[in-house]
């Protein structure tokens, strides 16, 4: 792939490769996208200020995130449906975390389920939780995710309902797969995917769909008895993360945090992380961007809980930003998935070498040795 030189390369070759629905799902927002374009003016606004003359001969970007130490502050996000974007998609994006040492986050709509990603990557594996009305069905895809060896939980907690997406209802995106025609046409003009991906895909494990669902959601019949028991609940509450810090024995962590009250309370229930997301833009569109909330959460939580960032990373500097307005660690969604459509595993590998290469930049143009440095680099302007 010599072409491909940054996310954007990989993101204009995904592009190409995958049919329209598939890439607009991974691509873009929600509504107007007005959080979208936000997420990117937000990271580009922040101003990182060099100090001068600092040997740098010696650099690194290790971390401890959790009490295991990993060779780069990153985190692969829980992204749905990563499991159509390249043949194999979920364990290639695993593989790809093994080979940078960063932990991998399943998806609960993943197309493959962790039990097989565990051992066809040997990755470690964070599970993500979208909660479903019926809780004793959630508790045994936790206990699932405990046992296939996830050592985190992470609960979104920013979809209480569906966005409005309408260019997944145009495309007629989702899952199960239905056909239509206007999905045949745009599979038929993709056949390097159609052939590569899904017929491939078909051929070795049936009609793709969510792995983590009951057995009984993959035919209509039985997606009729539990479809309603599967849907995201729309009650959840402080109460599920009361029973679920009583259920997981292994840290837990609230994705989609956006007040400093909420990580207060985060804390106040035994919570060991958060990740201060907009969900890339995906969900609220009058979210504000994770770059403008994050120091005051910062500033609320103190060292008390492990703060993470995401939404908008298509550099290694906005690594950097995030880590200097404070968050311990980022989780990147898109960037490695536009590699794994454009190359699979070796893709994804890819955009995480561009990243931490960028980052590596980034660091020894501002002066400074280490990632614990960071924060010493923003402009007054930009600190709390
Ligand atoms: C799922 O979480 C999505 O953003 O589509």
């Amino acid at each position: 792939m010599p072409a491909i030189l940054n996310v954007e390369d990989a993101r204009r070759l995904a592009r190409r490769r995958l049919p329209r629905g598939l890439f607009e799902y991974l691509d873009r927002g929600t509504e107007n996208e007005v959080s979208l374009a936000a997420n990117r003016a937000g990271l580009d606004a922040i101003h990182l200020a060099p100090f001068s003359l600092v040997d740098v001969s010696q650099r690194r970007q290790d971390t401890t995130l959790f009490g295991t130490a990993q060779p780069c502050p990153l985190v692969i996000a829980p992204t749905a449906v990563a499991g159509l974007m390249g043949y194999d998609g979920e364990v290639e994006m695993a593989r790809a975390a093994k080979a940078h040492g960063i932990p991998f986050c399943v998806s609960t709509q993943s197309m493959t389920a962790i039990e097989r990603i565990a051992e066809g990557s040997g990755a470690r594996l964070w599970f993500q939780l979208y909660v479903w009305k019926n809780r004793a069905r959630t508790f045994a895809l936790l206990d699932r995710a405990m046992g296939a060896g996830a050592e985190t939980l992470v609960l979104t907690v920013d979809t209480a309902v569906s966005p409005k997406r309408e260019y997944n209802q145009r495309n007629r995106f989702g899952i199960p797969l239905k056909p239509s025609v206007r999905a045949g046409i745009d599979v038929l003009a993709h056949p390097r995917w159609f052939m590569g991906v899904f017929a491939r895909s078909l051929l070795a494990g049936g009609m793709p769909t969510y792995a983590h669902y009951p057995q009984d959601f993959r035919t209509p019949l039985g997606r009729l008895a539990v479809g309603e028991e599967v849907s995201l609940a729309t009650d959840v509450s402080w109460h599920d993360v009361e029973a679920l810090r009583r259920h997981w024995r292994g840290r837990l962590i609230l994705k989609g945090i956006l007040r400093a009250s909420d990580a207060v309370k985060a804390i106040e229930h035994g919570v060991d992380g958060i990740v201060v997301s907009n969900h890339g833009a995906r969900n609220l569109d009058c979210a504000p961007h994770p770059a403008h909330v994050l120091p005051g959460i910062v500033a609320a939580a103190g060292r008390r809980l492990t703060i993470l960032a995401d939404s908008g990373v298509r550099r290694g500097s906005d690594v950097a930003k995030y880590l200097a307005l404070g968050a311990d660690g980022v989780l990147v969604g898109r960037a490695p998935l536009y590699g794994l459509a454009a190359g699979g595993q070796a893709g994804a590998v890819r955009m995480l070498e561009i990243l931490r290469a960028e980052l590596d930049t980034t660091m020894a143009l501002l002066g400074l040795t280490r990632i614990d440095q960071l924060p010493e680099t923003l402009e007054p302007a930009a600190r709390m």
